[in-house]
């Protein structure tokens, strides 16, 4: 059985799309800091007879992923690689904590790189795969209160669309996927944004990526 990474799937979209990959047939690894969020998606993964393994890694630590992905190797068989996983501080650029700016540039920027980095060797060896990177309409232009933000985006926009070109002559697909506002937990340390039912179910997005898979850059604008 096929597996798939799933950083940040304890909840939001990372859940939306473990549950939606696991309905088509793999085996989902999920990995994110709290262990019991990614249990219980596991365990509603298995009710469905799907199957899926959960694993507390933090992706702002090379060293963890470094262990992770060796362990996962030799236990699984590796296909896909979805980095999802990511956070949001916003406000005012001049008032922007150097700490806020620094975590999401190792979680949003490093970790995917470095955990991209891991994995591909695995693809390779098979010649095929998918690397699927949540980004955001922050990566596709810049938005006010969201300078930090936007450049962390940026980054993995420009990281993705390399990758597309070094690996376009092989089997591995690179997806770029850019989204606006979803209503998850990823707004809840914050009041950034005020009424968050108002924005897409991280469900509803989910559908529309797996409707689009076959393009390498997936954008779905907020509505308007
Ligand atoms: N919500 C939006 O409006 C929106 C819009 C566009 C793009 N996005 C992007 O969509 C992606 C998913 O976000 P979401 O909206 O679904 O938010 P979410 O529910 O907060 O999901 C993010 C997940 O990432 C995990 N995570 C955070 N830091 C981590 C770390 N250092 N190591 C491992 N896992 C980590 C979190 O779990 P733990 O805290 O347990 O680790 C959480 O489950 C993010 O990349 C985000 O930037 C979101």
């Amino acid at each position: 059985m096929k597996s798939i990474i799933i950083t940040g799937a304890g909840s939001g979209l990372g859940k939306e799309l473990a549950i939606r990959y696991s309905r088509q047939g793999y085996h989902l690894l999920l990995i994110g800091r709290t262990f019991e969020k990614l249990k219980e998606v596991e365990e509603q993964i298995q009710a469905e007879n799907g199957h899926a393994d959960s694993f507390a890694v933090d992706i702002s630590s090379p060293s963890e992923i470094q262990a992770f992905i060796s362990q996962a190797a030799k236990q699984f068989t590796i296909y896909g690689l979805i980095n999802n996983a990511g956070i949001g501080h916003f406000g005012p650029f001049e008032q922007m904590p150097h700490a806020e700016i620094e975590e999401m540039l190792h979680v949003n920027v490093l970790g995917t790189i470095y955990i991209s980095q891991a994995v591909l060797p695995y693809l390779v060896e098979k010649n095929e795969g998918l690397v699927m990177n949540i980004i955001s309409t922050a990566g596709l232009r810049g938005k006010i209160n969201e300078s930090g933000y936007a450049a962390s985006k940026f980054a993995v926009r420009g990281f993705t669309e390399s990758l597309q070109i070094e690996y376009g002559h092989t089997g591995i697909m690179i997806k770029a996927v850019y989204m606006g506002g979803m209503d998850t937990p990823f707004w809840d340390h914050n009041h950034f944004i005020k009424d968050k039912s108002r924005l897409r179910s991280p469900a509803e997005i989910a559908d529309k990526i797996l409707a689009n898979i076959e393009k390498d850059a997936i954008i779905i604008e907020s509505e308007k």
